[in-house]
């Protein structure tokens, strides 16, 4: 197997910036000029990049509980156990057994299914979960399993805990030789971080199992096959301006074949085939031979998602090339139809007409209104020539058939050099819609980066800062944190994307979640286990400034000087002026906010983000260690004084009046 050669990138070969202490004599002079708001800022501005790595999708956002619920892994039986974990004593547990069949299968898409074979009553096996199920004391799940037997008309199921002691149970039952689907609801008696589902066979004889799912009753807007609760209200907060989905190198595969194709993740969830994911064994440090990609959140939930939570969609399209980094295997150009078609096929699932074929599946699916998609991206974090003339496939179709949807093309996976370079020559002739720059790059780097923006073409392609999170050890690396210093310097960093919002349109921290115990990859902005989750201090910058972005751009000095980093906004629709001031130094400073060409007065509102200890992290324990403080002040004048504390991202919300 050919193993991911990621470019080193190391957090020791940039410059220190930034200032162990200050002068304290004078204020710093903070001049924001509010008589002169410039270009506007994108609508869209930060917002999310969600893939499903370190478990995002199947066992965190997508909350079915039972692990390979659809015996489609390669191992198929990965995830189920045969012999019962809690025999009473003494006693050998019933006999019986467990095999993978495929004769008259639930359906193509599905081709494996389970066949119990009871030879004594009661005969038991149990699934583990994904690094085991999460169930709250009083909640209710919902079993469901498709059941075709011919001799036993009823399965019995229990939750356990890690004594073996039951905290729920139900039962399915009235099967005959046809598959159909069962369900039934399960009121949990205790709260358990890693219980199992055992099933039993309370009769000898035979039953075929598929899709066997215990599922949360209560989930985001209480939707059947919804989502996580609790992390979807973290997105909801962000009140991010889009949702980048479903990837990242996800949409590229290590081969063509395992690529994401979105025709197969809409639909019936039963329909919906099993693939590995490509994060299942990319780093040796960290193999999960157990991740796949159910698809239970596909195309149709990502929409949904983003809708919900007020965020523009932008799904991102393989373009006929594998990851890379890996196989790099590529369509022949006269093989890309599909691909092509595959794009215009999802602007009519979006946006057609109820009675167009695709409009017509999302229709059938909830949704008979358009899902408004106005971008999508051709390929992920490709380069060179090959992508350059796939792209020109692309765009060929898209542009005569959809002028109205903009195209988001990628620079590489690095920020800067070769193919960097050369793909933004290139994208400025031919005059691409939108650039997807990506920097996993050092918290230095962010600081010493924050004027990137100020020189770019106004006139050219815009730029969407598609993948960014510095990284405290260097790319990949598995002891990154995220810590102050990670969420400090990127906050200093967005300030220069703010201040240039008329060419970055777009910008978010990748990757978005991880699972405590089965991650791949850090530093990730939100971190979660079965039952809980938290932000980082770096889902707090990002939190901060997603919800206090202006509608235009203010000029405002100094904007990257002596650790202090700035930048300004009027925001039309409250009519406030906004001004971030990022203090990166030991020591607090006194400092004067002068918003000239105005005569403020009423009150304004304030943000504090701070920790004078840079390696601060929040965690399940102390999940707001690094966390936003508000508070207000009355102004009366032009000439604002304030207090910087150590370390602080601070944001002003002045009347503009
Ligand atoms: O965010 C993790 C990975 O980093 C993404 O999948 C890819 O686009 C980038 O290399």
């Amino acid at each position: 197997m050919r193993k991911r050669t990621w470019f080193a990138i190391s957090a020791l070969t940039f410059l220190p910036v930034g200032l162990s202490c200050q002068s304290q004599q004078d204020p710093v002079v903070i001049s924001v000029d509010a008589a002169h708001p410039g270009a506007a800022i994108s609508p869209s501005m930060f917002g999310i990049f969600f893939e499903d790595i370190n478990f995002a999708a199947d066992g965190g956002l997508y909350p079915e509980l039972v692990k390979n619920r659809s015996f489609e892994f390669s191992e198929p039986l990965t995830g189920w156990h045969e012999v019962l974990g809690f025999s009473k004593k003494g006693l050998d547990p019933p006999k019986g057994e467990l095999s993978v069949r495929t004769e008259n299968p639930l359906n193509p898409s599905n081709p494996h299914y389970l066949k119990v074979r009871a030879y004594e009553t009661g005969y038991g096996f149990w699934n583990s979960g994904f690094r085991g199920i999460g169930v709250e004391s009083g909640a209710e799940y919902r079993f469901s399993a498709y059941v075709r037997s011919g001799g036993p008309k009823a399965i019995r199921f229990t939750l356990t805990d890690g004594s073996g002691h039951e905290v729920g149970s139900g039962k399915l039952e009235g099967f005959d030789d046809h598959w159909k689907r069962y369900e039934t609801v399960v009121r949990t008696t205790a709260t358990v971080q890693h219980a199992q589902l055992n099933i039993f066979v309370d009769e000898t004889g035979q039953v075929d199992l598929d899709m066997v799912s215990l599922f949360p009753v209560d989930t985001w807007k209480q939707r059947p096959n919804g989502l996580r609760k609790d992390i979807v209200q973290l997105l909801y907060d962000l009140h991010p301006g889009f949702l980048r989905f479903p990837g990242g190198c996800i949409v590229e595969g290590r081969q063509l074949a395992t690529r994401y194709r979105w025709k197969t993740t809409v639909g019936d969830i039963a329909q919906r085939q099993t693939i590995i994911n490509r994060w299942n064994d990319e780093f040796d440090q960290r193999p999960a031979p157990d991740y796949f990609q159910s698809f239970g959140l596909g195309f149709y939930e990502y929409f949904q998602l983003a809708e919900d939570i007020g965020a523009q969609p932008l799904p991102i399209l393989n373009c006929g090339m594998a990851c890379q980094f890996n196989s790099s295997e590529t369509a022949a150009l006269n093989q890309l139809d599909e691909y092509v078609r595959d794009a215009l096929d999802l602007i009519e699932f979006a946006n057609g007409p109820a009675t167009s074929p695709w409009g017509k599946l999302r229709a059938q699916m909830g949704h008979p209104e358009p899902f408004h998609l106005t971008m999508i991206g051709i390929g992920n974090e490709q380069w060179g020539e090959r992508y350059v003339e796939r792209y020109k496939v692309f765009a060929a179709a898209l542009k005569t058939q959809h002028p109205e949807i903009k195209l988001v093309v990628a620079a590489g996976p690095l920020p800067s050099g070769e193919p960097f370079e050369s793909m933004w020559s290139t994208w400025r002739t031919l005059k691409a819609d939108i650039v997807d720059e990506h920097y996993y790059m050092s918290p230095e780097w962010f600081l010493a980066n924050t004027g990137r923006y100020d020189h770019y073409d106004r006139s050219g392609p815009k730029v969407f800062a598609g993948e960014y999170a510095a990284q405290t050890a260097g790319m990949t690396r598995p002891d990154n944190r995220n810590n102050w210093k990670s969420a400090i310097t990127e906050a200093a960093f967005m300030t220069g994307l703010e201040r240039n919002g008329d060419v970055v349109q777009m910008a978010s921290y990748a990757p978005l979640m991880a699972h405590a115990d089965a991650w791949q990859w850090k530093p990730d902005e939100i971190w979660f286990d079965n039952l809980h989750s938290y932000g980082t201090p770096d889902y707090y910058v990002q939190k901060v400034f997603a919800n206090n972005t202006g509608t235009r751009i203010v000029p405002v000095s100094p904007q990257a000087d002596g650790g202090l980093y700035t930048s300004a906004s009027l925001d039309e629709r409250s009519h406030e002026y906004i001004l971030k001031v990022i203090n990166y130094a030991t020591t607090s400073r006194q400092a004067e906010i002068r918003l000239n060409g105005i005569r403020p007065s009423g009150i304004a509102r304030v943000t504090t983000l701070t920790s004078a200890d840079l390696s601060a992290e929040n965690s399940f324990e102390y999940p707001s260690a690094v966390s936003p403080e508000s508070s207000t002040m009355d102004v009366t004048s032009a000439v604002i004084p304030v207090q910087l504390r150590p370390y602080s991202v601070n944001i002003y919300r002045f009347p503009a009046q």
